[in-house]
């Protein structure tokens, strides 16, 4: 056990995306980690070696829980004695604007269990002013405490990219911050016991907003290429060889690709957290990401509008066809499905009467429209479908073989080669 860990006891409020890998870490380093969340069918399937977040092995999990070392639980007696607590809860929007509900009762919760000296750390992806203006009231309300002198109290905000086989949670920088000099360095001192490398920043407040920089900004970059493909496709000009073509230059140039939209927990909310602050506190809109939203937003329409007209060059209406979707996650090698424009693009067909059917190895049945048939990908059903949608690019696809007998094929990442392959 390193040294520094030692007896510590450490709570990770909410056990998702976000805070099982960050429990299963603070276990790998040593310390005492209750996995604390309020969803029962999850905690039994943690307590039961069952992960249900892909970047975390059933083995991975089973190893934590041999150690003696990890503990999930709904009962927040459990709590108890925490010298560091982090929380890593939902930050939705509720009629476009945040919710920070879940956040407000981790706190409470936290609150009644914080002790002189203990650190609490918000990772939810939150507007600017959230750690300082309303966790730290909470904390001092329920405990009587006061923030920076009795307890430390930071941000760190997170960067996981599910899927990602570079880029994972050790050897991706940590920005993190404190609400003051010492509240700093507990929380540098925690991180640096888990990560590579952390970044410190001067506040909350600064720490907040990157990672609302970071995302607004490919929310905006996405928007780009996403409004530049539609007009490019209007022009009879492949926007991806301009892509592909821009990219060679050494500087000023980042690729960013079009799509069927925009998905997961991030990108469809962090953006509008931002707005919304600026809204509030300025009275002023934040344009750009107002812009964004309306783009991203409209692709999947895109979609169904350019494969109507394909379909009618074809001499067929979508009503009766058979079109087979492949991808239902938002992401590639994920199952997260979560605010996928891949689940927009079958709604909206399924509305217009089309039959649809879905391959996607990844996403749960649970989470897919029952009207959407699931079927496997194979030579079949590709030579019986009206037109292939290629959505979401799992790896796992034999797209050279849906390119081959695809009678018409509308790729929305630029991944199948054909004669009756066309890309958005
Ligand atoms: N998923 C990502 O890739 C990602 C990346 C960076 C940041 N984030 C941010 O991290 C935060 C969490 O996201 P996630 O994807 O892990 O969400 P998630 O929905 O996968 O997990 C959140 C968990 O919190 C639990 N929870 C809710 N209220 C609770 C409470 N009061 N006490 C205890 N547990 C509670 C839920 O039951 C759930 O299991 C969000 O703010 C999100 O924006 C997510």
């Amino acid at each position: 056990m390193n040294e520094r860990t030692k007896q510590r006891r450490v709570v990770v409020v909410g056990q998702g995306y976000v805070g099982l890998p960050l429990a299963m870490r603070a276990v790998e380093v040593g310390y005492d980690v209750v996995g604390y969340d309020v969803d029962e069918s999850r905690v039994k399937r943690l307590a039961a070696g069952e992960s249900y977040v892909e970047d975390i092995s059933a083995t991975q999990l089973q190893e934590a829980l041999a150690t003696g070392q990890f503990t999930a639980t709904t009962d927040d007696q459990l709590i108890e004695g925490f010298d560091v607590a982090v929380i890593t809860v939902p930050t939705p929007l509720r009629e476009g604007a945040p919710d920070l509900s879940y956040i407000e009762e981790s706190s409470r919760t936290l609150a009644s269990f914080l002790r002189p000296g203990a650190t609490v750390i918000l990772e939810s992806t939150t507007y600017p002013g959230t750690t300082e203006e309303l966790v730290a009231k909470i904390l001092e309300d329920g405990s009587g405490l006061a923030a920076g002198t009795d307890f430390h109290l930071g941000y760190s905000p997170e960067r996981i990219d599910p899927g990602n086989q570079q880029w994972n949670f050790v050897n991706t920088p940590k920005v993190v911050s404190g609400i003051d000099v010492r509240s700093l360095a507990a929380v540098q001192g925690f991180y640096d016991t888990l990560v590579d490398k952390t970044v410190s920043v001067a506040s909350p407040k600064e720490a907040e907003l990157t990672k609302l920089l970071e995302n607004t900004f490919r929310h905006v970059n996405i928007a780009l290429v996403n409004e530049l493909a539609m007009f490019a496709h209007e022009l009879g000009i492949d926007v991806w060889q301009a892509i592909d073509a821009a990219s060679t230059k050494p500087f000023g140039f980042m690729p960013f690709t079009p799509g069927p939209g925009v998905g997961g927990h991030c990108l469809p909310i962090d953006p509008s957290y931002l707005s919304w602050r600026v809204k509030r506190s300025t009275g002023r809109s934040f344009r750009f990401v107002e812009l964004a939203n309306d783009v991203n937003d409209h692709m999947p329409d895109y979609v169904v509008q350019r494969l109507v007209r394909a379909l009618n060059r074809h001499k067929k209406a979508v009503n009766g066809s058979r079109i087979l979707l492949l991808g239902l996650a938002y992401k590639k090698n994920t199952g997260d499905a979560r605010e996928s424009p891949a689940m927009v693009v079958a709604e909206r067909l399924l509305g217009l009467g089309a039959e649809v059917r879905a391959v996607d190895p990844h996403v749960v049945e649970s989470h897919v429209n029952q009207r959407i048939m699931r079927v496997e990908l194979s030579t079949d059903e590709v030579d019986k479908a009206d037109a292939v949608v290629l959505l979401t690019d799992h790896d796992t696809f034999d797209l050279g073989m849906v390119g081959e007998h695809g009678r018409l094929v509308l790729d929305a990442r630029r991944r199948i080669k054909g004669a009756n392959v066309e890309m958005i």
